[in-house]
């Protein structure tokens, strides 16, 4: 080995064993609470859920959460139209099947097949947009628990795997629609909305666990992003993502300024972050309305 993937290795190797000490920090209470004991209760009936709710809203942080809490792995693919069967179940690595054939050791396994073999929750996102080819070749795993692998043969599912879909509401209409036989195996919908102001503020809070922000501040993030959603010129508001953005962005600049959070801070670090974060209707200008807002919500001074 050269001594650059000697290095490469070893440093590989640690952030594996970092990312397997790494702890799911999430707030749990509310419909966050309400959705992870419903994803329980699915489990132990055997029905899968559908996790609906807007972007940024925290689906796959309660997924990764459950997944945590029942001691398993939590193992995903996000839906589009490129995604082939194999990605989902795995494919024979051609290298390595000149050598050993069609063998299990030439077999590389995708999430979907190493949830059923481990019994891990496998999270499914934005199935719609999967082909209808490659959503119904999901119908024999999700209600049979069952899928045939190419010339490995047919495999029955560990008792432990978990198949959850997350959607964006907006996706249930849209022009990609699930396919009415997958949708018909998603038994029970769980909604998550935007939580109430304490419970995003809380949720920002531990998300800049390095940084001590004011409530003042904190509420004033809140105030941007809550407008946001209100506000009938936008099409995509703002998401959880977009608050803990800002006030990790103005904590930072707070600190190289050697300074508190201010108003003008608060306002820089929310420009940055507001002018990508948001989809306004076609004909506004993205940049202006996105000063006038923030000057709107935090007041001119
Ligand atoms: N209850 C919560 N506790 C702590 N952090 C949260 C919570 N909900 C959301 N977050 C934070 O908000 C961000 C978005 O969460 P997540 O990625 O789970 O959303 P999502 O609904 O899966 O979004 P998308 O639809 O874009 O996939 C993450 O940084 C996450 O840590
Ligand atoms: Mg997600």
């Amino acid at each position: 080995m050269t001594s650059e993937s000697v290095l490469f290795k070893k440093s590989f190797e640690e952030r594996l064993a970092a990312a397997s000490r790494e702890k799911v920090r999430i707030v749990i209470k509310e419909q966050y609470a309400d959705a992870f004991d419903v994803l329980g209760d699915c489990e132990n009936a055997h029905l899968i859920p559908g996790l609906i709710g807007p972007p940024g809203v925290g689906k796959t942080l309660l997924l990764r959460a459950y997944a945590e809490k029942t001691g398993r792995d939590l193992y995903w693919i996000t839906g589009d139209e490129g995604v082939r069967p194999s990605h989902l179940t795995g494919a024979f690595n051609p290298s390595i099947v000149l050598n050993k054939g069609f063998t299990l050791e030439a077999f590389e396994p995708g999430p979907l097949l190493k949830s059923m073999v481990y019994g891990g929750v496998f999270g499914l996102n934005e199935a719609n947009r999967l082909s209808e080819y490659v959503q119904n070749s999901l119908l024999d795993p999700f209600e049979e628990g069952s899928i045939n692998v190419q010339r490995l043969g047919r495999i029955r599912a560990h008792e432990n795997f978990f198949p959850v879909l997350t959607m964006n509401p907006e996706e249930m209409s849209g022009a990609h629609r699930l396919s009415e036989a997958l949708r018909d195996r998603i038994r029970v919908w769980i909604r998550l909305g935007y939580p109430r102001k304490e419970t995003e503020i809380e949720i920002i809070k531990v998300n800049c666990p390095e940084y001590k922000l004011s409530d003042t501040a904190l509420e004033k993030i809140y105030g941007l992003v809550a407008t946001t959603r209100t506000s009938t010129d936008i099409e995509i508001p703002a998401s959880i993502r977009a608050g803990i953005s800002i006030a990790r962005l103005a904590s930072e600049m707070a600190k190289r300024n050697d300074k508190k959070v201010d108003h003008q801070l608060l306002s820089d670090a929310a420009t940055f972050v507001l002018v990508g974060a948001l989809r306004f209707r076609p004909g506004i200008d993205a940049e202006p309305a996105v000063n006038s807002l923030v000057r709107r919500v935090l007041g001119s001074s």
